[in-house]
């Protein structure tokens, strides 16, 4: 039976990247059927939806979801919603799970697994005014800080890392943040191999800049992660080298952590790594370890002979990066 995979590019340099990264799977001739589906600005304006109702039953109907990049413009249309969170909501993929491994040459080593609880937080977008103020509505729920804090014990524990820090803010969210710590600390017992520790969100984006071996594996909020994804992809190279997968009890939808970038969008210049090693985390989902760790030693290879795209100093345009990816994936 073939896998079927539900690919959404998305808008901007969401399509230039998900060409090379399909590109590249289809040379690990890997038994793959594609279903192509629409979602984002483009199809707003095409179709006057932001995210069609084929869509999210295309998704649920597949084996996983390989998204691009999709636009969400400030200020915003009426009628238009964050297509990205519908699916993570409707998927309930409640685990965004970031790993940053440092895979350019002669930069600081990392290798940080960030857990982001994905469905809860500000992210309802439920805003609305009282008293002439604009009141944002924050969830925190008991079941949604369980389920993402024994997602990333459970992990930690089964892929041997040291350490989990649970990071918040409940020196001032006492009630919110403070039930997600007591949680953490609490199913931490349950994984005695695994080093427990807490931070505050503030400290920890300063030891992250000042000494980001300081963390290993971590857990935190929606909006914490969010924050702090960015800035830990700033120690790997940036944007283009941060891949994600998101997942739930039922679905997984594997997307790059970057956005749709409108300001280099069409340009052809955009770094296909985040997309290809998001990819590649898809291959590890289905159990295709060995075409995963191949793909990446070839990404590897190619860093470390200069051979890439602008962001990180190279002269390489997307399309070439992938081609030239192509044929070291063949050499091996
Ligand atoms: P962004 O991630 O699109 O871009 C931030 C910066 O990083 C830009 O300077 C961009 O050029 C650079 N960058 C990002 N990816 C890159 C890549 N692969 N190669 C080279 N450079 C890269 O964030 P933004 O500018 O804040 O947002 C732009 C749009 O994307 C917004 O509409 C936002 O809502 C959306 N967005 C979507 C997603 C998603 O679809 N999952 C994620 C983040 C942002
Ligand atoms: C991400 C993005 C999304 C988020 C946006 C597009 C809603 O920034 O996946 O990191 O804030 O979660
Ligand atoms: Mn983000």
């Amino acid at each position: 039976m073939p896998k079927k995979i539900c690919v959404i590019p998305g808008d901007g340099i969401g399509l230039e990247v998900m060409e090379s990264c399909l590109a590249v799977l289809d040379a690990l001739k890997l038994d793959f059927e594609y279903v192509h589906a629409d979602a984002g600005l483009a199809c707003f304006k095409k179709r006057g939806e932001y995210i069609p109702d084929e869509t999210i039953a295309l998704a649920k109907s597949c084996d996983a979801v390989l998204m691009g990049a999709i636009q969400t413009p400030v200020p915003t249309p009426k009628d238009y919603k964050s297509p990205v969170l519908t699916l993570r909501r409707e998927l309930d993929l409640f685990a965004n799970v970031r790993p940053f491994r440092q895979i350019l040459p002669n930069m600081r080593p990392l290798d940080i697994v960030l857990f982001r609880e994905n469905t809860e937080d500000v992210y309802n977008c439920r805003e609305y005014e009282k008293d002439g103020a604009v009141v944002s509505e924050r969830v925190i729920s008991r079941k949604g800080c369980e389920r993402i804090v024994k997602f990333a014990l459970d992990y930690a524990e089964s892929h041997g890392r040291r350490k989990v820090t649970c990071i918040h803010k409940a020196n001032v969210l006492k009630r919110s943040d403070g039930m997600f710590r007591e949680i953490f600390y609490d199913l931490a017992k349950a994984h005695p191999s695994i080093k427990a520790e807490d931070d505050h969100v503030d400290a920890a984006a300063m030891h992250l800049v000042m000494n980001p071996a300081r963390y290993d594996t971590i857990v935190t909020l929606n909006l914490y992660g969010d924050i702090l994804s960015d800035e830990i992809a700033g120690l790997v190279g940036g944007l283009g080298f941060a891949p994600s997968a998101n997942v739930g009890e039922k679905y997984a939808l594997f997307e790059p952590v970057h956005g749709s970038a409108p300001d280099i969008a069409g340009k052809g210049t955009a770094n296909p790594v985040a997309m290809i090693l998001s990819a590649c985390m898809m291959l590890r989902h289905f159990g295709y370890e060995a075409q995963a760790a191949k793909v990446e030693s070839a990404i590897g290879k190619m860093l470390k002979d200069g051979k890439c795209t602008s962001d990180c100093g190279g002269k390489m345009k997307t399309k070439e990066f992938s081609k030239e990816l192509i044929r070291e994936i063949a050499r091996r």
